[in-house]
């Protein structure tokens, strides 16, 4: 297999291509995780690989991100393995570069402003303490697809302005649509993609007949939809339905399956680690919050911060960025990154280096207080990822995953079930194998 597509001044990193075609893709797909481990311990931080018929050099910890970061958009750019692209959409965020992914997300952003938040706090609330009660009356669940459906409802009520329960179909089709992110990238009738691809067109159906609803009955409401109805391009022109219609599918799934992953992983950790959740009461306890929780009240929770970033820390819900092509050769780390290749960054490895975090395998949220501060290297910590494609929705996620656990914390607990696999998967989206099991009860007093 040929190694280089132009002639590059320095080696390229060590590492192997595997076979014709398909590379190393198999064993990458067969188990992710191992498939980084062994290579970052036989190659060390930067090594080159064969992935989704790309030749592909990864990179790890947090120097590399800074290189990533800093080249985005000159000499690397956004590029998505064939499925993603087909499943996101040509017109989606996640898709464009250059200046039209600049101009997009300058009008996506105003969906997640400082201002947008503080009215999603007073709804989002709302529906954590339905969804809560709903809980306590099951008894006893498996919490990864509940938080899926929360998580959903609330991105469809804050983002597009509706209620998901006459929708039952709804959860199955964002299933579905996830299962062709990682398959054969072949479509046939019945293959994995036909029908990831099939459920993408119902989702897209569906919210071209939310656009129809809002363009007859418009609202002043500033959610997402009614942002991108009125957001005008360079030249004046509004946007075509279908960058509309691909960038609410890209926010309503963005906004769903990685604040699922950091939930279940948060109510994990905390059944794991009693003496986290007693220091995080503590500290609700004596600042005596009471009446509706409000993004100000929810600063005053330091130490539960702590423990969201250690929970992003240990588990973030993406495990890797998205895919870049290097648009002109350079070099890092005395290795040249050739022209032509693919580049992408390991975001779980980058922040387990034990060079930047003391025993990075154990969770321990005192690492984030304000004596240790750990994670002060930049781009140490970056379940976000980081530069001008860092997450848009950040902080929109902090906000859910804040008020949803200090609800959780202040009136519930919960516990493990016997007999069930808490193996971590991480792809598409980390979670545990059997979507965690637990018993849930409303909490004395
Ligand atoms: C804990 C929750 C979340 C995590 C860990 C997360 C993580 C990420 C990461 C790592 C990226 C960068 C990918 C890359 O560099 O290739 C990203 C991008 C993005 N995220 Fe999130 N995300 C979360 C929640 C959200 C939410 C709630 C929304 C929207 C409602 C959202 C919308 C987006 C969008 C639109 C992008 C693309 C930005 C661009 O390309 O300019 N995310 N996210």
């Amino acid at each position: 297999m040929n190694d280089i597509s132009t002639q590059p001044v320095g080696s390229l990193p060590p590492g192997r291509s595997g076979l014709p075609i398909v590379g190393e893709s198999i064993s990458y797909l067969r188990d992710p995780a191992r498939f980084i481990q062994q290579r970052q311990q036989q190659y060390g931080n930067i090594f080159k690989t064969h992935l989704f018929g790309r030749p592909t050099i990864a990179l790890i910890g947090a120097d590399a991100a800074r290189f990533l970061f800093a080249n985005e958009g000159q000499r690397l750019e956004m590029t998505n393995t064939p499925n993603f692209e087909a499943l996101l959409g040509v017109h989606s965020i996640g898709v464009k570069t250059g200046s039209a992914h600049q101009v997009l997300r300058k009008q996506l952003f105003q969906a997640f402003q400082p201002r947008a938040l503080a009215e999603y706090t007073v709804t989002m609330e709302t529906m954590t303490h339905c969804y809560l009660q709903k809980w306590e009356q099951m008894r006893e669940l498996t919490w990864y697809p509940e938080l899926k459906q929360y998580t959903l409802d609330i991105a469809y009520k804050l983002l597009v302005g509706v209620d998901t329960t006459a929708d039952e179909n709804l959860g199955t089709l964002y299933e579905t649509w996830s299962n062709g992110l990682l398959s054969i990238p072949i479509r046939f009738p019945g293959s994995k993609l036909d029908r990831a691809m099939r459920a993408r067109e119902r989702l897209l159906q569906r919210i071209d007949t939310l656009i129809d609803q809002r363009q007859h009955n418009p609202s002043t409401q500033q959610d997402a939809l009614g942002i991108l109805l009125q957001a005008q391009d360079e030249a004046g022109n509004y946007l075509s339905r279908a960058d509309v219609k691909d960038n609410i599918l890209a926010l309503l799934i963005a906004g769903h399956e990685t604040l699922t992953s950091a939930l279940t992983s948060l109510c994990l950790f905390l059944a794991q680690h009693p003496d986290v959740l007693q220091t995080a009461r503590a500290e609700q306890a004596q600042l005596g919050l009471t009446g509706t929780l409000t993004q100000e009240s929810l600063k005053q929770l330091s130490y539960l911060e702590q423990v969201l970033k250690e929970v992003l820390r240990m588990a973030p819900p993406v495990v890797r960025n998205g895919q870049r092509k290097v648009l002109e050769t350079c070099e890092f780390a005395g290795f040249v990154i050739p022209k032509g290749w693919d580049v992408f960054y390991q975001i779980q490895e980058t922040q387990q280096d034990p060079n930047v975090y003391t025993h990075p395998e154990q969770f321990d949220p005192q690492r984030f207080a304000p004596d240790r501060a750990e994670d002060k290297k930049v781009f140490s910590h970056i379940p976000f990822g980081g530069g001008i494609r860092e997450c848009l929705g950040k902080e929109f996620a902090r906000l859910e995953m804040k008020l949803f656990a200090t609800l959780l914390i202040r009136d519930y607990d919960w516990e493990l079930l016997p007999g069930q696999n808490l193996e971590r998967v991480v792809l598409p989206f980390s979670r545990p194998r059997d979507g965690l099991k637990v018993k849930f009860w409303q909490r004395q007093k």
